[in-house]
């Protein structure tokens, strides 16, 4: 199979261990092994105790499979399928789909959810979320009812919506999946940020419980701030398709970490206290955001988000936001994921509210405006080699060039200081 990078991947697998700041992070704040356990009842500590290193099942353990039932109205333990959440998209897109089919997919989007099925030969329609001003975004129904063709097989949603934090109402929901009743179409309902809704009452039913040929995708990466037991799970009612997307398994990880599904097990039944802690991390986190971005509309325009992880604010079209990125990394050591990532061209980027550090994140994006980061609208400290953020962002040019007098060992002190590293982790000895 020929399949093109995974841009945002690739991007986080460039500076996600060695940034200081995170701002466009998608997951909550890591639990610690600790913390987790801390959580546990007598039986699963029981469990952990006696943990046998061994193969498991591969369908997952059947405890776990328990406990995911447990959040869905229709939905057995044997309606589940335990994978790692990037490893079940690429499962069930290779289950359900062959060449020559056609695929919707909300967009912008994680990228898998649409590239594999292009790699295995689909044609795949972008179906646009649009900003909305104060609303946030918008998804226009009436395009998914008017881009299906006869060889539409498969429908893709993501909700709540990485990047934009969307979430649509519930009629919108029963009328995408009436209109994919009406013809026989699959939905693979990307549900990984779902229960990190703001407002509760807005929590939509998994499409997996609404819909015969529903097939959700969750796991613990995002709302249980678990993402490194690499635990997620398909759920439908459709027998036949979770059969092939099992078989299929047997040629990706066969069976899933025995640590990790008892870690699983213990953190689904603390569900309540988990997704709590994190919603409180992210509606402190929305708040701060919401107050800096509206320090400067002129240059930022916020679009909120309604639930979830992240948000997809807008950068004026003055400042090219791939520019705007790779100078912040290198002045401020922050990273922020431009929106071209995620295919999309509308000069947006990734604004991350799980994680604790985001108002010192903030604070460095401040102190790179106020040190004229934008100045005239463009992006100044950085060299532009190319306009495409695929380029290395390996930073290769001085951030800025000092012209004091002083001892360049007490500038270097200073930038250790202000900045968290020192002159030469930017690569230079000028
Ligand atoms: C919408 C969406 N689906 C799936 C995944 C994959 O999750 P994981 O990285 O835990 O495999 C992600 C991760 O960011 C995501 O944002």
């Amino acid at each position: 199979m020929q399949i093109k990078p995974f841009e945002l991947e690739r991007y986080f697998a460039e500076h996600e261990f060695r940034v200081r700041f995170l701002l466009s992070a998608s997951d909550c704040e890591s639990l610690t092994l600790q913390e987790l356990l801390a959580l546990a009842d007598a039986d699963g500590l029981a469990l952990w105790d006696g943990l046998s290193l061994a193969y498991t099942e591969s369908q997952g353990h059947p405890l776990l499979r328990r406990e995911i039932a447990r959040q869905h109205q229709t939905v057995t333990p044997d309606d589940v399928l335990v994978a790692a959440p990037e490893e079940a998209i690429f499962i069930a897109m290779n289950t359900l789909l062959a060449p020559g089919d056609h695929v919707l997919v909300t967009f912008p989007a994680y990228q898998s959810l649409y590239q594999v099925a292009e790699a295995a030969g689909c044609t795949v329609t972008r179906w646009p979320l649009t900003p909305d001003g104060a609303a946030g975004w918008r998804l226009d129904i009436d395009f998914l009812r008017d881009h299906l063709r006869p060889e539409t097989r498969l429908i893709v949603v993501n909700f709540p919506h990485n990047p934009t934090g969307h979430l649509p109402t519930r009629g919108e929901l029963d009328t995408i999946v009436e209109i994919a009743a009406g013809r026989g179409i699959y939905i693979f309902s990307d549900e990984m940020y779902r229960l990190l809704e703001y407002d509760p009452a807005r929590r939509l039913p998994s499409v997996c419980d609404l819909y015969e040929r529903g097939i959700a995708l969750a796991g613990l990466s995002k709302a249980y701030a678990l993402p490194g037991l690499r635990i997620g799970w398909l759920a439908t009612r459709d027998r036949e398709v979770l059969n092939r997307c099992a078989a299929f398994k047997d040629y990706t990880t066969i069976c899933s970490s025995a640590p990790s599904e008892v870690l699983g097990v213990i953190a689904l039944r603390a569900a309540a206290r988990i997704v709590e802690r994190n919603l409180a991390i992210i509606r402190s986190n929305l708040s701060a955001a919401e107050r800096f971005f509206a320090q400067d509309t002129a240059l930022f325009t916020w679009l909120p988000p309604r639930a979830g992880s992240v948000a997809f604010p807008r950068l004026a079209e003055r400042v090219p936001v791939a520019g705007f990125c790779r100078d912040l990394l290198a002045a401020q050591n922050v990273m922020v994921v431009p929106g071209d990532l995620f295919g999309h061209a509308g000069n947006h980027f990734r604004v991350g509210l799980g994680r604790r550090n985001l108002p010192e994140a903030l604070e460095r994006v401040q102190r790179y405006l106020d040190h004229g980061g934008l100045r005239q609208g463009r992006t100044q400290n950085v060299k532009r080699k190319t306009q495409n953020v695929k380029r290395k962002t390996q930073v290769t040019q001085p951030a800025w060039r000092c012209h004091s007098r002083k001892p360049l060992a007490g500038i270097q002190r200073r930038c250790q200081r202000e900045l968290g590293c020192p002159i030469e982790a930017f690569g230079h000895d000028g």
